[in-house]
């Protein structure tokens, strides 16, 4: 017995206020809520059949067969609650102009959960898409929807979900990524974060700085203020950032790249353009801006770094379901 194979596309996000630490290892709960961008230009597409005659699950990521440890354990969840056995042929692929370190398990796992849970003939609605995109990987919670998405922390399976704040926002937000490291990076975030909740004498002020830049962050958006906004998600980007410098043994995702990028993109604001960084569990530095700002961002970006290293993106749609057969 074969399922029908369908496919999803789901597009990556940045955090704006980040996720960073869970209450729950297995169910991954946040120990905060947390809020991000969905962007256009990054994504991946899954493609996921059933197969009773398939004893394993086999992966193929961009074209090459990959281990399946983390998959499969996902995956048995879905057949959990489908109530099948079969085995699974995941094949997915990562849309991000040239190899720019981009690739995200945000899409992936978001991309997956739908693609996967349609051929094993769930059907879920986006709250439950979004709470089994969670337990693949903590930030795919979030790429089920489009625009600005609230990840509410919530405290069990349940009751920890995204929900839209703005799918289609009419402000003409931008993020400008500035690739200035394309390697895997050393320190995973499940790493990172669970040696930080557990060292960090700051973990508690973290958590209590997140939950009121969530809090603060929502009007500004809403408002379209992008010096609100900006400040806000630099702050808390920096905030996570000291607080790895604070965990036994610390680290930092920090290159003298990423610092010249923070530096130039200072600068610029110093110059009067409102222009605000933030970095997820890598050295790639993402600058926060509006659409009528980007030309002189990248200018001054190009003094330092090559153009090819420079993507711009919209906000991008929620997960989609593109092809069954
Ligand atoms: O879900 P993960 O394991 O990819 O962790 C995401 C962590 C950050 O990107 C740093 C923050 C966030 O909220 O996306």
């Amino acid at each position: 017995m074969k399922t029908p194979r369908v496919t999803a596309r789901a597009h990556t996000n940045i955090a704006l206020v980040k996720y960073w630490g869970k209450r729950d290892e297995d169910l991954i709960i946040p120990m905060n809520g947390s809020l991000s961008l969905t962007l256009d230009e990054f994504y991946t597409e899954t493609t996921v059949q059933f197969d009773s005659k398939q004893q394993t699950d086999h992966l193929i990521l961009d074209g090459v067969t990959q281990p399946t440890t983390r998959v499969t354990p996902f995956l048995d969840i879905i057949r959990n609650q489908a109530g099948i056995t079969a085995g699974a042929v995941v094949t997915s692929t990562n849309h991000v102009p040239t190899a720019a370190g981009l690739a995200s398990s945000a899409s992936a796992y978001a991309a997956l959960a739908a693609a996967a849970s349609k051929a094993a003939g769930l059907t879920l609605n986006r709250q439950d898409l979004s709470r089994l995109a969670r337990r693949g990987s903590g930030s795919a919670t979030r790429s089920v929807f489009g625009g600005f998405v609230e990840w509410q922390a919530g405290t069990n399976d349940a009751t920890s979900y995204a929900v839209p704040i703005d799918e289609h926002p009419t402000w003409p937000i931008r993020m400008v990524t500035v690739v200035v490291d394309r390697a895997e990076k050393k320190i995973g975030s499940r790493a990172g974060m669970q040696t930080v909740v557990k060292t960090s004498p700051f973990y508690q002020e973290w958590v209590k700085k997140a939950q009121a830049d969530l809090a603060a962050i929502k009007p500004a958006i809403a408002a379209h203020d992008i010096q609100q906004t900006g400040a806000i998600a630099e702050s808390n980007a920096m905030a996570m950032h000291a607080l790895n410098l604070t965990a036994t043994p610390h680290f930092t995702y920090f290159t003298a790249d990423s610092l010249t990028a923070m530096h130039c993109v200072e600068e610029l604001r110093a110059k009067g353009i409102p222009c605000y960084y933030t970095m997820d569990a890598g050295p790639n530095v993402k600058v926060l801006c509006e659409e009528q700002h980007v030309a002189a961002i990248l200018t001054a970006l190009q003094a330092h770094f090559d153009k090819n290293d420079l993507l711009v993106a919209h906000p991008g749609p929620g997960v989609q379901i593109i092809r069954e057969d």
